[in-house]
């Protein structure tokens, strides 16, 4: 694609939820785009193209260091205005259940695929003192994860790691906002394998409801945001609720079968 005077959005894991909702906020707002997932992206892109976007669309596995460089290679240099770190995948069921392969994609995509990438294009925002990072981590990181142990601990990693960054980049002219969803109807878990899960089934957010609330706050600055007023309350009670307490909690919330069938 021929580049364009509007400003450049890098959004990862935009085939689908919020990643594809974040997308269409860009997009709204005036952004091109370039996306990625491991799926195919025609969909997206046409979505996004009617929404006035230029769109490049990468189809890459972002667990690998591979899937990391073909992305930044589609952004050619160009100056990124805002980056939005969203792709992640969760994983139900037993730690030693697990198999070790599917262990591993999870850290690879959560962790160190979005660390490499935000590490790659993160520096030369800096040097031009100007940009914004959203990183999508979430409540999750707040409770130990019985039955989703790796998930959530990744999702401490980011939410910490974001907070660390949003303060080495103080003075920087980029600013660094995590975005902290709970529950949200995404294909989040039945990828996971947490359909017959208490969680899975409950009631859970809207997509845009969750994208915009990210939206706002990496417009404004702000250093994170938990989407919904039930979640703000749940993150507050955690916060000083036994780290046992909250893995017995979320045993009843994701075991599997916990579910009502
Ligand atoms: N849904 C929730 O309840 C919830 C709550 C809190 C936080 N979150 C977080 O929100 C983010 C978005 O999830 P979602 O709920 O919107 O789920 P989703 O509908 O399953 O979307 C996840 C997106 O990430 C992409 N992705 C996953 N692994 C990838 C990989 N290795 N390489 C490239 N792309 C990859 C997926 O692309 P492919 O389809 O190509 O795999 C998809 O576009 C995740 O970081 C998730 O942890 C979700």
């Amino acid at each position: 694609m021929a580049p364009t005077a509007r400003p450049l959005a890098v959004v990862t894991g935009a085939s689908s939820g919020i990643g594809l909702e974040l997308a269409k906020l860009c997009a709204e707002n005036g952004h091109d785009l370039v996306i990625a997932a491991d799926r195919p992206l025609a969909e997206a892109e046409g979505e996004l193209r009617r929404l006035g976007a230029t769109v490049d669309a990468v189809q890459a596995d972002l667990a690998t260091r591979d899937g990391v460089a073909r992305l930044v290679s589609a952004v050619r240099g160009r100056p990124v205005a805002t980056l939005m770190a969203n792709a992640g995948h969760g994983l139900g069921h037993a730690f030693l259940d697990q198999d070790f392969a599917d262990i591993r994609h999870v850290i690879d995509t959560n962790v160190t695929g979005t660390l490499d990438l935000i590490h790659q294009l993160g520096r030369p925002m800096r040097d031009r003192g100007e940009g914004r990072i959203l990183i999508v981590g979430s409540i999750a990181g707040y409770t130990p994860g019985t039955f989703q142990a790796v998930y959530n601990a990744t999702k401490a990693f980011i939410d910490s790691f974001s907070m660390a960054l949003r303060h080495e980049l103080r003075d920087s002219g980029v600013t660094v906002t995590c975005l902290m969803p709970g529950a949200t109807e995404t294909e989040f878990f039945e990828r996971a394998g947490m359909e017959d899960t208490q969680v899975g089934q409950s009631k859970k957010d809207d997509a845009a409801f969750v994208a915009r609330t990210g939206y706002d706050a990496m417009m404004k600055g702000e250093g994170d945001v938990v989407a919904g007023l039930k979640n703000k309350i749940t993150t507050v009670i955690a916060s000083v609720t036994p780290a046992g307490m909250l893995a017995e909690q979320h045993r009843r919330m994701a075991e599997p079968g916990s579910g009502k069938g």
